[in-house]
Order: structure tokens, then C-alpha cells, then sequence
């Protein structure tokens, strides 16, 4: 058995976890799209083609905000191409993925999707094939109320009003030789300057966000985030990150051990992009949006894997199955955001359906939730609120995770990860949300919380979510294989909290202040 200790004050928080934190990205990419989002003739689509159970899994989930439409495939897309009467637009060659699009789903169906899911649009331009022009016409498509051409063309479209569109990315992991017209860090730093510019002409209420390192396993990392900022620190208000979490080698220690990298990662390029404002005695601090995150690895190392050969459309490809194990890492990985809430205001899992993603449909079938589902689910509902510096006491153990992401295939090592990794976060009412994570695969553990400066707290809901055999994942036939259940070991008095956690678990705690305290 372990013990771990946890001292927390409600005065002595990191930050408001912002609802753009809580977001997903929805990629033209295999069946994420067609056959996930949209399915027109599917029993439970509206008359728009939207898929009614999807868009009923997503609001269960908790999603606010969500990404579109690349991804790799943005870096090839003409925008013009998505967008008119369906009759006349072009079916395309897609080369991020070799597949064929037929372009029956575009801009303004993501719209009316967004307005459906109740989420948040979050707009990508093309910065590979294309540049500051294309990009500011789609603003002015976007967002432009009338009284010129594209917002005419818009109108015309049968969308009187503006989209209103705010949040977009400047073209996506610009520094991946994978990426159409791909570019230098000063090459990308000029034309996303450049077409910030323009965007922010047409309209001076956007929110922009650069493409910092795909990974932290770039071999241009640092350099490429430096030398970009160089260029758009003045005209940007986020820099992206993005982390596919892998367990390549079966060491199911490491993996869940590797989320600590994420928190690595995004106070490196914290300190980068401070070091940039200090150059300029800037007082400015940039804001990171992790725009990519989840666990990918089954269905990613190879070209079989990513594609089907043949241009067909919309094919089952990056349709990753998640384990029990998967969700722990990926449990991890929602706490390395939340500890960050100060600096990270936007995070993107990726991707949304089908395609590594939480929900699962069958065309022209059901829908059901990955084991992932979980903890996103955990922390979009109760992660709203003031996140809280945590002193967590807890074993430690060495861990070398391996990452053959970029031009570097080598380890990083983890030289002490706690076997307990906790985020803790205030709630509106005067309530706590706790979640914890027991990293050791084998040992039970036992944690005593002294949250301070609270009222004495009642448990309002405590969930465990573990599994004997972490290879266990979710289907169609067995679609709640991984679920969460009753943590029955949780007592709450005057302030102290005690939890009793099974080995390699995901946990979530809510206390509410006790009726009269
Ligand atoms: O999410 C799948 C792909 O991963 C995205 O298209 C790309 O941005 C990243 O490499």
C-alpha cells in the first residue's frame, strides 16, 4: 500500500481554467467527418445530415470549443472549395491523407454544426499551399456583415448574418516536412505575420494563434518557437503545441509516466516566449493552445497504417482503439492541462469521432464511448473553477519514455514521477473537484488531502474508472466494458479528505460544503 499526502488553500490557486480549455478538433480526415458528424440518411440525422446520437454523446461530453477543418489537411485546402451550391463543388485530390474529397461538407455546415453541438467554432487557414490572401478573404466571408464581395457571396450562400467566427490557428504544424509546403521558422514567422495582418484588418476582434513545435521531439525545437515569435509576438495571442502520448514499447510505467512531459513541454514554451517578451521589455504574456493532444500510436507508425490505398473517401483509417490503459495516460495528460490553467486558456483533444477519438460510430449504426470519453468528460464538468497549487507528497518513480515523433527516435528520460498525479480545482458555491490519478500499476494508495480554507466538506460524487486487465477497451457490443463506477473509499471531515484509490486508476472526487457548515 501507498500513501501520498496532498495539502492545499483555496487562496493559493494557479488559475482559471478557461471553457476554451475543453475543447476537440474535428479534421476532414477519414470517417471523422463523414460518416462521424455528418451522415446524411442516417436514422438519427437531421435534416442537415448531422448526426443526432454523435451530437448527443458530444454534449455529454462537455466540449466548448472545436477545431477545423485540419489538421495536415488544412495546408491543402481551398476554403472556396467547401462552400456554394453542393452541385458545384470540386471533388478534390486530399494529399495529407490520399484520400478523395468530395467537399459535401464545408465551412458553413460546420457552422450550423457548431450552432447544433452548442460549441464553439475554432477556424484553421492555410498557410501551407496558400497565404494571407485566401486567409482574409475567409475572414471576410466569415465575418464581414455585408456590403462586400465575400461577404455578399455569403449571403448568397443563404447566411444573412455573420458567423462571427474568433478563435483561428495560422495554418497548422508548419515546422512537419509531412506538411504541404512546409517552411523554415522564419518563413512561416513572415507569412504569419503577414496574414495576421491582414486578418486582423478585416477584422480587429479575432483571437490568432501561431504554429509553435509540433512536438517537443522536433529536432527545431525551441529555435522554431523563438525565431516565430520573433515575427508575430506583436500580432499573436497564442502559441500552439500539440502531444501524441505513445506506448510503443509496452512499458506501461513509462506511458503513464509520460504526461509529465506535457508539463515539460508547455513550461519550456512558456519560458521561451517569456524570454521573447523579456527582449522586447514586453510585459505581454503570450497564451498557449494546445491544439492536439490525446494518445496515438497503434495506428500511426506506418503508411499502411495512415492509408488506404486507391484515393477512396472518407476511409477507416487512425481509427484507434482505446484501452483502459490508454485512458490513464490520457487521465494524466487532462491534469497536466488543468495545472497549467494560468497559461494554457485553450486545448483542442484530437480528434472528436472515429479518428483517435472518444466517440465511435458505425455508418449507418451506432455510436459509442471510448474508454478517453472518461476523463475529458471528468474534467470538462468539473474542472470549471480556480485551479489550486497542490503540495503533493507522493513516491516517485524513474521512468525513459520513448518517442520516435520528428527526426529524433531516442528516449526522454522522467527521473521522478509521482505515483500520484492530482490536479485539484475550486468551484463555483464554495465546492472542491479532485482528480487523481494512481500511477503505480500494482499497489493501492491511500491519500489525505487537507484542503484549507474551505467549509467542512460533504462527497458529492466519486468515480473510479480501472479495469483488472488495462488491455480492456470498449465496442459495439460491449460498449461499456470501461466504465466508471463508485469510488466507495472517500471520507470527507472538517477539511480532511481521504481517499482510497485502486491500482493503476483514474479518480474523480467532488465535495460540496456540508448542508449548515
Ligand atoms: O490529428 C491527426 C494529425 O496529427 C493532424 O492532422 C496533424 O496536425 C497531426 O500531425
Amino acid at each position: 500500500m501507498r500513501h501520498a499526502r496532498v495539502l492545499l488553500d483555496r487562496d493559493f490557486a494557479i488559475g482559471d481554467t478557461d471553457p476554451r480549455l475543453f475543447g476537440a478538433f474535428v479534421e476532414h480526415l477519414g470517417r471523422c467527418v463523414y460518416g462521424g458528424i455528418y451522415e446524411p440518411g442516417h436514422p438519427t440525422a437531421d435534416a442537415q445530415g448531422f448526426r443526432g446520437d454523435v451530437l448527443a454523446l458530444i454534449k455529454e461530453l462537455g466540449v466548448t470549443i472545436v477545431r477545423y477543418p485540419g489538421g495536415n489537411f488544412v495546408s491543402g485546402y481551398n476554403w472556396e472549395d467547401g462552400v456554394g451550391p453542393l452541385a458545384a463543388r470540386p471533388t478534390r485530390l486530399d494529399l495529407a491523407w490520399f484520400s478523395t474529397e468530395s467537399n459535401g461538407f464545408g465551412t458553413n455546415e460546420f457552422i450550423d454544426w457548431c450552432r447544433a453541438a452548442h460549441v464553439e467554432p475554432m477556424l484553421a487557414v492555410n498557410l501551407g499551399t496558400r497565404g494571407g490572401d485566401a486567409a482574409r478573404n475567409l475572414v471576410e466571408y466569415c465575418n464581414h456583415p455585408g456590403g462586400s464581395s465575400y461577404a455578399e457571396l455569403r449571403r448568397a450562400h443563404g447566411y444573412p448574418e455573420p458567423h462571427g467566427v474568433k478563435f483561428w490557428c495560422l495554418g497548422n504544424e508548419m515546422d512537419g516536412p509531412w506538411q504541404m509546403e512546409h517552411k523554415t521558422a522564419t518563413e512561416y514567422g513572415r507569412v504569419a505575420a503577414e496574414a495576421a495582418k491582414l486578418m486582423r484588418w478585416v477584422d480587429p476582434s479575432l483571437i490568432l494563434a501561431a504554429c509553435g513545435s509540433t512536438s517537443r521531439n522536433m529536432p527545431t525545437f525551441g529555435r522554431w518557437d523563438d525565431e516565430v515569435l520573433e515575427h508575430t509576438f506583436e500580432l499573436v495571442d497564442f502559441l500552439s503545441l500539440h502531444t501524441y502520448l505513445n506506448n510503443y514499447r509496452g512499458d506501461s510505467a513509462a506511458f503513464l509516466a509520460a504526461p509529465d512531459l506535457m508539463d515539460f513541454f508547455i513550461e519550456e514554451v512558456i519560458a521561451i516566449a517569456d524570454a521573447v517578451a523579456a527582449r522586447r521589455r514586453s510585459r505581454k504574456r503570450l497564451l498557449l493552445s494546445f491544439d492536439e493532444w490525446n494518445v496515438w500510436y497503434r495506428t500511426r507508425r506506418t503508411r499502411q497504417d495512415r492509408v488506404k490505398e486507391g484515393w477512396p473517401v472518407a476511409p477507416p483509417i487512425l481509427e484507434e482503439i482505446y484501452t483502459m490503459e490508454d485512458a490513464l495516460a490520457f487521465g494524466g495528460a487532462c491534469i497536466s492541462l488543468l495545472n497549467h490553467a494560468d497559461r494554457v486558456k485553450c486545448a483542442c483533444l484530437a480528434q472528436l469521432v472515429n479518428v483517435i477519438a472518444p466517440i465511435m460510430t458505425e455508418t449507418g449504426g451506432g455510436a459509442w464511448r471510448q474508454t478517453i470519453f472518461y476523463p475529458f468528460q471528468h474534467m470538462s464538468r468539473h474542472g470549471r473553477g480556480r485551479v489550486l497549487k497542490c503540495q503533493v507528497h507522493s513516491e516517485t518513480y524513474a521512468a525513459a519514455y520513448y518517442d520516435p515523433r520528428g527526426s529524433l527516435d531516442q528516449e526522454f528520460p522522467i527521473p521522478a514521477a509521482p505515483y500520484l498525479k492530482l490536479a485539484a480545482v475550486a468551484t463555483a458555491g464554495g465546492g472542491l473537484s479532485l482528480f487523481a490519478l494512481n500511477r503505480d500499476l500494482g499497489q493501492p494508495m491511500t491519500v489525505s488531502v487537507e484542503a484549507r480554507g474551505f467549509a467542512d466538506l460533504a462527497v458529492a460524487e466519486a468515480l473510479e474508472l480501472r479495469h483488472h486487465d488495462l488491455s480492456a477497451v470498449n465496442s459495439r457490443a460491449a460498449p461499456d466494458r470501461v466504465a466508471p463506477q463508485p469510488l466507495e473509499r472517500v471520507e470527507s471531515d472538517g477539511g480532511k479528505v481521504t481517499l482510497g484509490l485502486a491500482p493503476a486508476s483514474w479518480n474523480l472526487i467532488t465535495l460540496a460544503p456540508r448542508r449548515g457548515a
